[in-house]
């Protein structure tokens, strides 16, 4: 059986489910929000290690500024309500991506990193306001001035997830088989499962359903 220590999610179709079932995108976020509590619960219970969850990519500003408060509103009150509980629970939380948001939400952020830095149960990676390929031009970047080789082990070190194993599985909901620019290098070996339900809809039971057939794959990564 395949060991699972990282799970990354690219948690796609909530506008859609909103506009489905509310006549709202932003109530499709709203849901996502359940979907992600319910998801962390359940990778504690499976007692996995990594938890890395797209929330807004670079190309994400591209949207309405309306969803896009809303998202990032969303965030904020979630943090508030929430961040004594994760830290409770011994999550820690780290962001992927930088933090170019309202000074307010910036520094809400950072403390939340700072409170949660020494808890080991779960590492949550938020991606917000995340891009992989600008995440490798900075490290590419930072091995340069160093005057460092371009190997891979220095890619990796220089990469916002230096300290964090790569991903053993993707799972990407939402019926959209792509990468959209989340972790290109960091998911070279690892299995991808596109899930056709909406992120709202996604449950705990199509959760455990992937992870019992990810650990059934035989993983070669490269070898017979
Ligand atoms: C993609 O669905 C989802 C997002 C861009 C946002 C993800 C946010 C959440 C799951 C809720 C908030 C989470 C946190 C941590 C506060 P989409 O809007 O692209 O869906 P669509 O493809 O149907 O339009």
């Amino acid at each position: 059986m395949n060991p699972l220590n990282h799970v990354a999610i690219i948690m796609d179709g909530n506008g859609r489910w909103g506009l489905k079932y509310k006549n709202s995108r932003n109530a499709g976020h709203k849901a996502g929000l359940n979907t992600v509590e319910r998801i962390i619960k359940e990778t504690i219970k499976n007692n996995i290690k990594f938890l890395t969850l797209f929330a807004f990519s670079t190309e994400n500003w591209r949207r309405p500024k309306k969803e896009i408060n809303y998202l990032f509103n969303l965030l904020e009150n979630f943090l508030l309500d929430k961040i004594d509980d994760l830290n409770k629970k011994n999550i820690k939380l780290k962001i992927l991506g930088s933090k170019k948001f309202s000074p307010k939400l910036n520094k809400l952020l950072i403390n939340s990193e700072k409170k949660t830095n020494k808890n080991n149960k779960l590492q949550i990676n938020l991606a917000l306001n995340y891009g992989s390929k600008s995440e490798l031009i900075s490290a590419f970047k930072k091995i340069k001035i160093k005057k460092n080789i371009i190997n891979e082990k220095n890619i990796d070190r220089n990469l916002q997830t230096k300290n964090i194993p790569n991903p053993d599985l993707l799972i990407r909901t939402g019926n959209t088989k792509r990468l959209s620019n989340f972790l290109l290098w960091q998911l070279a070996y690892s299995e991808i499962f596109f899930e056709k339900k909406l992120w709202p809809a996604f449950t705990t039971k199509d959760y455990n359903k992937i992870i019992k057939e990810f650990k059934s794959i035989k993983r070669n990564f490269g070898k017979i």
